[in-house]
């Protein structure tokens, strides 16, 4: 395929020759997954959300759990912050969370509860790309939109053979383009009817998700023997499949050394807020610092802040990694002195305002401070 900007004829004619062979392998082999019990689009939303960061199998609990706590659209709207939090506690990423509780709330307040029909409302919602708009369309109201993503692309990538970085926005506009093209004409009048009154563009674009998780496997493993179009597939037949996609050198992710301060009081444990802004946005945290400081030092820190550090237990390191940064973190056990109640820390390198300490119980902190994984390695054991 060459670098130009839309698909040629000939790719359009690949293209056009999935729904038919996608479609019915889905039918047989899709697997049975719970938000696949009806297309209910509360349900389908939620969905597509966990699953934009995180793998199916993954998902499958936190789905239940978060169906079963906040059954519809209203009561989403109607939860605490605090409580979607917790339910969505060990699936990372909050900015998700946070944007499913505001994009209900919206819902609520502007579409009377109702959740939009069309893919432009669809995508006005906080939290939701072109993606999950074109999943949730597809799925939920049969709408002609594409959903496509790095599986997509990858199964793409191979079917058609291309060189092209399937990370960079010129190959994703590309193929969302000729999916798009492929569904609308589909679904229009000027096709053969056998096909067209049994097109389901929802169906259609989860069988290409489905080809990616189930045949087109990443790493060099593709089952090109099982798959539907390994005919049209022009990686299959230049034996070029195990070799693609290509992507962009990605940038080494940076590091940064953090010390963080379990800091105990009889019980209970020293938490604070993180600013509305970046990475953990407004989440709970154990009080930290940048570097790397010693154990006098984070002695001194902790008395610098006024809570009365007694003796330092222990120490642990630990490391997590987000999509950007990892953190590589010193931890350490201090004991306290009663006193410091309304404890103001001022000391916060990285941010301009004061933070506020909070001394919490294990079970206050399981109920109203949930904390990210980052910060929770530490309280594990
Ligand atoms: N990944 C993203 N959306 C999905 C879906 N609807 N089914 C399976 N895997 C998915």
């Amino acid at each position: 395929m060459q670098k130009n900007m839309k698909l040629n004829q000939e790719d359009m004619a690949l293209l056009a020759g999935l729904p038919g062979l996608f479609l019915e392998w889905y039918r047989t082999a899709a697997r049975n997954l719970p938000w696949r019990q009806n297309r209910q689009p509360y349900g389908v939303w939620l969905s597509e959300i966990m699953l934009q960061q995180t793998r199916v199998e993954a998902v499958k609990g936190f789905y239940q759990r978060f169906l079963e706590a906040l059954p519809d659209i209203e009561a989403l709207a109607a939860a605490s912050e605090e409580q979607v939090f917790k339910l969505w506690e060990g699936l990372g990423y909050y900015r998700r969370a946070r944007n499913l509780h505001r994009a209900a709330q919206l819902v609520v307040s502007e579409h009377q509860g109702v959740f939009p029909a069309d893919y432009e409302g669809i995508l006005a919602l906080p939290g939701i790309g072109e993606y999950t708009a074109g999943a949730v369309a597809s799925i939920c109201f049969g709408i002609a939109k594409p959903a496509v993503d790095g599986n997509v692309l990858r199964v793409m990538a191979r079917l058609l053979d291309s060189d092209e970085a399937i990370d960079q926005p010129a190959f994703k506009k590309k193929v969302s383009q000729g999916l798009e093209a492929v569904m609308a004409g589909i679904s229009g009048a000027a096709v053969p009817d056998y096909i067209s009154r049994s097109f389901d563009p929802g169906d259609f674009n989860q069988s290409l998700m489905e080809i990616g998780a189930m045949i087109c496997l990443p790493k060099g493993m593709p089952k090109c023997c099982q798959c539907p179009a390994r005919q049209l597939c022009r990686s299959h037949a230049s034996g070029r499949a195990e070799l693609l996609p290509v992507r962009q050198v990605k940038k080494p992710r940076r590091i940064e050394e953090r010390t963080v301060f379990i800091l105990q009081r009889g019980e209970e444990i020293a938490l604070c807020r993180r600013c509305d802004q970046g990475l953990l946005a407004g989440l709970w945290e154990l009080p930290n610092v940048a570097g790397r400081l010693s154990p006098d030092q984070a002695m001194a820190q902790a008395a610098a802040w006024g809570v009365y550090p007694v003796a330092l237990e222990k120490s642990l390191e630990r490391i997590h990694v987000f999509s950007h940064v990892e953190w590589r973190m010193t931890g350490y056990f201090i004991g306290c002195a009663a006193g410091g109640e309304r404890t103001v820390l001022q000391k916060e390198e990285l941010q301009d305002t004061a933070k506020e300490l909070e001394w919490t119980s294990v079970r206050q902190r399981q109920l109203a401070h949930p904390l990210p994984a980052a910060f929770s390695l530490f309280l594990e054991e």
